[in-house]
């Protein structure tokens, strides 16, 4: 058998299966499933196992392939770990908002890391980050590029797994709230949803500024959510509405979870879950308590010197 085959399915079991827990709410009966129980602690853990194992079985890669992929830090981490244990070279392409946690990880396990400058003019750095990724793969012949808004096996690995996961909890849900960036979770876990519950509401949650859903361009500084471009796997998405949230409102998400929940998590879990006590704190109509989820995409430790620092949020004009 491959022995790239065999060393993934002896990490197969530290990715996904991640735990649901249940937040008191006076509105609503809230439950968060912690994506950050995967891997390297985060929920792109799933769909970079899945790419580079679809990319191993369809010969795409072999051990000497050299996987080039832009990211703003969970997926570049996701990968920098799987590929370190594969022993296959793996150069991620950051920007400078990349916390410095996640830039150290890299650094120790990649032999390259590449940073990119210059903002495009969305007020994002991912259209800089895809030009330098096709400048390598270009000068490297036996390059791989992952391809992380365009990959569909990004996305069929929430469709395969987290989906599942979810009714695997519970036989009914309502709403599910979903940040998004490269729309790989979104495109998954919705079209997992719609099939097994035709009826759960599915909310997307984006940052102002984000050209995913609209075009008001915007300078951002938290990394993991939005993005400058609308990639391609959102158009296999379900999706019933779109919230925006402002980045002085994933502060004061983040620090509810925290201070409410005894979560600490990302940037992009303060998000959805500002975006959900605002929506239902605006929806009084909705009677019945009704059964509401949302991703925790990746912990807090890495923005302890952002989002949960107050010189930092006050830097930045976020209070
Ligand atoms: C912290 C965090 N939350 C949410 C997301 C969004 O996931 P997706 O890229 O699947 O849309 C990401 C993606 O990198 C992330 O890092």
């Amino acid at each position: 058998m491959n022995n790239l085959i065999q060393k993934l399915d002896m990490l197969h079991p530290l990715v996904g299966n991640t735990p649901v827990i249940a937040l008191s709410h006076s509105h609503i009966n809230l439950f968060a499933k912690l994506e950050y129980y995967n891997l390297t602690g985060s929920v792109k853990d799933r769909s970079a196992y899945h790419s580079l194992r679809k990319a191993v079985e369809n010969g795409n890669i072999t051990k000497d392939t050299v996987i080039v992929e832009s990211s703003s830090g969970n997926f570049a981490s996701s990968l920098a770990q799987i590929c370190n244990f594969l022993e296959i070279k793996f150069i991620p392409v950051v920007d400078p908002n990349i916390s410095p946690l996640y830039l150290g990880f890299l650094r120790s396990l990649c032999e390259e890391v590449v940073m990119v400058k210059d903002m495009d003019e969305s007020g994002g750095y991912l259209k800089t980050r895809i030009k330098r990724v096709h400048d390598i793969i270009d000068s490297i012949s036996n390059s791989y590029w992952i391809n992380q808004y365009e990959n569909p096996y990004c996305a069929e690995a929430h469709y395969l797994g987290t989906a599942k996961e979810i009714f695997n909890f519970s036989t009914r849900l309502d709403y599910l709230f979903v940040g998004v960036s490269s729309g790989g979770t979104l495109s998954g876990v919705s079209r997992g949803v719609r099939e097994l519950s035709p009826n759960t509401m599915i909310v997307a949650v984006d940052i102002e500024g984000s050209m995913i859903f609209q075009a008001q361009p915007k300078v951002r500084f938290i990394p993991g959510m939005g993005s400058s471009i609308r990639p391609k796997l959102l158009d296999s998405c379900c999706i019933d509405k779109v919230v925006h949230v402002s980045e002085s409102n994933v502060v004061k998400g983040c620090r509810a979870l925290r201070n409410q929940h005894g979560i600490l998590a990302g940037g992009s879990s303060g998000a959805v879950y500002f975006a959900i006590d605002s929506f239902f704190k605006n929806h009084p109509s909705i009677k019945e308590k009704p059964e509401v989820m949302f991703l925790c995409p990746d912990r807090g430790t890495a923005y302890i010197e952002t989002v949960y620092n107050d010189e930092w949020v006050r830097s930045k004009g976020l209070i």
